[in-house]
C-alpha cells in the first residue's frame, strides 16, 4: 500500500520537522512493501531522511526565471525533491489550473523524471448522474497526460468527499477504481475523508493500491492509525 499525506496549507517548518521525527520513530512497524509519501508546505522543505519520501504539493514547470511567487526545479533540487502532486482539485478549482496547465506541468516534471501523483476527481453533480458520467469526466482529466509514464501514480479523489468527513462508499470506490484501471493501468490511490475508521475497508477493495490523505494526515497519531492499521 501507498500512504500519502497531503498537508495542504497546514504545518510550519518547525512542526513538520517534529512530525517527521515522530513518524520515523514508529515507521519500523510498517510493512516493508508499504511506501509513505509526505507533501509538506514548500516553506518546510529540507534535507530530511527516513523511511518516507518527501514531495511537493505544487511547483512551476521551469528551471528558474521570472515567475514571481513560484518555485521551480532549481529550488526543488536544493532539497533533492523528485516527487510532485499534480492536478489536485483544489489547484484546479481554487487556483484555476486548466487541463492545459496541468498537462504542461505533467510533461515538464515527467521530463525531469519525477514521480508524479496525478489527481483526478468529479464534483457531486456528476456523481449523481452515475458511473458513465463519472468516467467520462475522469477520463477527460487524462487529456494531454502520458498515462504510460513509468513513474505515474494516479489518485482518484471525488471532490465531494474531500475534507467533508463523507468518504465515497465502498461500492463507489470499487466500481470507479475497476473502471479506471481498465484505462490506466498504474498504481491507483483513493482520496477523500480517509481515516482510522474506514481505512480497513477501503484498503481491502480490489484495485485500491493506497490512499491520499489530507485531514487525517495532519497529526502523526491519526496518520499512523492508517499506516499501521
Ligand atoms: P481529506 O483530503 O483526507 O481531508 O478529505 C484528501 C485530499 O485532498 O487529498
Amino acid at each position: 500500500m501507498i500512504y500519502a499525506a497531503n498537508f495542504k496549507t497546514n504545518h510550519t517548518r518547525e512542526s513538520t520537522k517534529n512530525y517527521l521525527k515522530e513518524l520515523q520513530f514508529h515507521l519500523h512497524h510498517k510493512k516493508s512493501e508499504d511506501r509513505i509519501f509526505i507533501f509538506p508546505p514548500l516553506t518546510a522543505l529540507d534535507n530530511y531522511s527516513g523511511d518516507f519520501t518527501i514531495g511537493v504539493q505544487n511547483a512551476y514547470p521551469v528551471n528558474n526565471g521570472a515567475f514571481t511567487g513560484e518555485v521551480g526545479m532549481e529550488q526543488l533540487l536544493e532539497f533533492n525533491i523528485n516527487t510532485i502532486l499534480i492536478g489536485h482539485s483544489e489547484r484546479r478549482d481554487i487556483l484555476n489550473e486548466s487541463q492545459i496547465d496541468v498537462a504542461k506541468k505533467f510533461a515538464f516534471f515527467k521530463e525531469q523524471n519525477f514521480e508524479i501523483i496525478y489527481c483526478i476527481g468529479e464534483p457531486l453533480e456528476i456523481r449523481e448522474q452515475g458511473l458513465t458520467a463519472v468516467m467520462e469526466h475522469l477520463l477527460a482529466q487524462f487529456e494531454g497526460i502520458d498515462t504510460t509514464y513509468n513513474k505515474l501514480i494516479v489518485a482518484y479523489e471525488p471532490i465531494w468527499a474531500i475534507g467533508t468527513g463523507r468518504s465515497a462508499t465502498i461500492e463507489e470506490i470499487a466500481s470507479t477504481h475497476t473502471a479506471l484501471k481498465q484505462s490506466v493501468n498504474k498504481p491507483l490511490l483513493y482520496g477523500g475523508s480517509v481515516k482510522g475508521t474506514n481505512i480497513a475497508e477501503i484498503s481491502a477493495i480490489d484495485n485500491v493500491d493506497g490512499v491520499l490523505v489530507g485531514g487525517a494526515s495532519l497529526k502523526t497519531e491519526t496518520f499512523l492509525e492508517l499506516v499501521l492499521h
